[in-house]
């Protein structure tokens, strides 16, 4: 059985265990990252550990470890398995407490951290996703283990035959329930700016600085739910699923129905630059 890192030590998956009054467990007080490890390499890993840190800044935490430490606890982890493609895990909570609100009863962070291989399902075809109103919290820039909002609408999205919901808040479109959302007018790439309504995902981040690199035009502004149901082209973006096309939004095709020529190039520029890590 593969092992997980459990506050300092490496342990067989079935006998980590944590306190049940750690406050992950009673309030959802901790944060946590999802890293792809492609070809063996841990993919940006600068990244997100900046990420973590803004993370654990914001909910009033330092880094409990050094880059050094988390690089050598996820080598470890990786060497678990033969498959060049995995996702590593990690979560920090505050720790222990008695079931009261105040942090500073907290005594130290729980660390959990375990990697899977990536079982890769073949979305290049295509998937369906809806809209859904937008009924998370107003810190979404922060990634909070605290996902039952998430949860919920995934589900929701499930019970409708689809894949992801495309949340809107105000009107506008935010993101996904985990992952980035980007549309296709004409010759232009659109993604919604980065603020406390969307987490700001790193493979967001790489698929901008890539569409640049390549000189496709790629503007950073909000999209209005009208404009995305006109789209000709709907993409998300996650770490794990990388750059998938929507093709059925609300039970409508977008643009031809297909995968579109835009989404083409941007996943070969994604894949040739995964290819040169
Ligand atoms: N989720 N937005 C939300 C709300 C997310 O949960 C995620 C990723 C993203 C994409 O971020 P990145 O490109 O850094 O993976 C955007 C992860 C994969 C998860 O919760 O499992």
């Amino acid at each position: 059985m593969s092992s997980v890192y459990i506050n300092g030590k490496f342990k067989p998956l079935a006998e980590a265990s944590i306190n049940v009054l750690d406050r992950g467990f009673t309030f959802g007080d901790g944060v946590y990252e999802v890293i792809p490890v492609f070809n063996r390499k841990i993919f940006r890993f600068d990244e997100h550990l900046q990420r973590l840190d803004n993370s654990l800044k914001a909910i009033y935490m330092d880094n409990p470890l050094s880059k050094n430490e988390w690089s050598d606890i996820f080598n470890q982890l990786i060497d678990n398995f033969e498959d060049k493609d995995q996702s590593i895990y990690l979560q920090i909570t505050r720790g222990v407490s008695e079931r009261d609100h105040d942090i500073s009863l907290a005594d130290k962070p729980t660390i959990f951290a375990m990697s899977r291989p990536i079982v890769k399902k073949d979305l290049s075809s295509g998937i369906k996703a809806i809209t859904s109103e937008d009924i998370r919290w107003q810190y979404c820039d922060i990634k909070a283990i605290t996902l039952l909002p998430s949860v919920l609408l995934r589900h929701r999205a499930k019970e409708q035959g689809a894949k992801e919901a495309i949340l809107i808040r105000n009107g506008y479109v935010t993101e996904g329930a985990a992952s980035n959302v980007f549309m296709v007018e004409g010759n232009t790439v659109y993604t919604p700016p980065k603020n406390r309504h969307v987490l700001p995902g790193i493979t967001r981040d790489l698929v901008v600085e890539i569409l640049k690199r390549n000189d496709i035009n790629i503007i950073e502004k909000t999209i209005e739910l009208e404009q995305l149901l006109k789209a000709d082209e709907i993409w998300i973006t996650s770490s794990t699923w990388e750059i998938v096309p929507v093709v059925e939004l609300d039970g409508r095709s977008v643009g031809e129905g297909n995968t579109g020529l835009m989404w083409e190039k941007a996943n070969d520029f994604y894949q040739e630059y995964k290819r040169s890590m």
